[in-house]
């Protein structure tokens, strides 16, 4: 059969999740990676002897024979790192957030046309049992109609996570941390709810030495009528605390929680009780130091592979994605920092 060839740009924590990921699916073939640390690209080496390695992605570029790039570098390089794999005819996987504006999204996507390829992008937590059985419920119209819904990201990030990088915490790089931790929780909430049509925001950088926000509050209204909030902040004591979303429908609510939206905490519907004996087995990121959310990238690997094989057609792309940046640029847009 068949195998689609794989080449990984950005190999860092999120990167070689990727790499464990392609090297251990049958179809798939892990055939480059790139990194602009030699450190970096010399563990890969000790781990992947046989994989090519580069430290320039035009480089990757000119001299493999692949069928996907896999963009896991930081948000900021995302936009250009994929029109130039477009240009190049390769399938693109782009981490999310897909970018740091809609305009630069609007680019990806055009210019991923224009080559004929396709650009898909990683919502793996859609992929979360817990996650799945709430879409089910909400597209069986099981809730009825859905009146509030509140989200909390209540996370640990240590002063060291933003020195020890040289993107985190910079405005221009990373953004702000609805871009980071909280944008699996705005992709998740807008799927059911449609686009974020007005925000009231405040934002404040209460506890690290950083030029993004660490602390926001956001009220927000959905497409869908749905009133809304998120509560986020990467300076909670210690360890990550919560990181949850509520549902309130007229007939029924929905409490999904345990970390990284991994567990039911709460579920009351109407003709609709919780299915017995589900395990929920989604697993967290590791990142030694901190958690992240789930690590289903297994799920989205498979699915592309399927697609580029099958023509399957279920896996985010660009369109969806863009919907995250407009919603994010639409709750910071009128932030207050008071
Ligand atoms: N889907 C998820 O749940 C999830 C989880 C973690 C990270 N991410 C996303 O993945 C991206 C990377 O995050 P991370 O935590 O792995 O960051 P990281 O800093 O650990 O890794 C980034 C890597 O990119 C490399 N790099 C930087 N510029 C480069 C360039 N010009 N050419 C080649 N390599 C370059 C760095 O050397 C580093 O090894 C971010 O956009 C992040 O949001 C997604």
């Amino acid at each position: 059969m068949t195998k689609i060839k794989f080449g990984i740009i950005g190999c860092g924590s999120i990167g070689k999740r990727h790499i464990a990921v392609v090297d251990a699916d049958e179809n798939a073939e892990l055939v480059a990676v790139c990194d602009s640390d030699e450190n970096v690209l010399k563990e890969i080496e000790d781990l992947y002897p046989s994989v090519l390695r580069y430290s320039s992605f035009s480089d990757l570029l000119n001299n493999t024979d692949i069928n996907v790039v896999s963009i896991c570098t930081p948000h900021g390089l995302h936009a250009e790192m994929a029109i130039k794999a477009a240009q190049f005819k390769k399938n693109i996987l782009v981490e999310k957030p897909m970018a740091l504006c809609v305009e630069d999204c609007k680019k990806m996507i055009d210019c991923a046309r224009e080559n004929n390829v396709k650009l898909w992008v990683m919502k793996q937590n859609r992929f979360n049992k817990p996650i799945a059985i709430t879409k089910s419920a909400i597209q069986e119209n099981k809730l009825g109609k859905i009146l509030m819904i509140k989200c909390d990201v209540l996370w640990n990030r240590h002063q060291e996570y933003y020195e020890g990088s040289n993107w985190r915490g910079r405005a221009d790089l990373e953004g702000g941390v609805l871009y980071t931790q909280v944008s699996h929780f705005i992709d998740l909430m807008i799927w059911w709810c449609g686009d974020v049509i007005n925000a009231q925001t405040i934002i404040q950088t209460k506890n690290h030495k950083i030029s993004i926000e660490d602390c926001g509050v956001s009220n927000i209204v959905f497409e869908n009528g749905a009133l809304g909030s998120i509560t986020w902040t990467t300076c909670v004591y210690n360890k990550n605390y919560e990181g949850s979303i509520t549902i309130i429908g007229e007939k029924g609510t929905i409490k999904i929680g345990g970390g990284y939206l991994n567990k039911i905490d709460f579920w009351d519907v109407q003709s609709y009780p919780l299915p017995e004996n589900i395990s929920f087995e989604d697993k967290p990121n590791n990142y030694g130091k901190y958690q992240g959310t789930s690590s289903n990238h297994d799920h989205v690997v498979k699915n592309i592979i399927s697609q580029l094989l099958n023509e399957r057609h279920d896996t985010v792309e660009g369109d969806e994605g863009m919907k995250t940046i407009a919603a994010i640029e639409k709750i910071y847009s009128n932030a207050r920092y008071d």
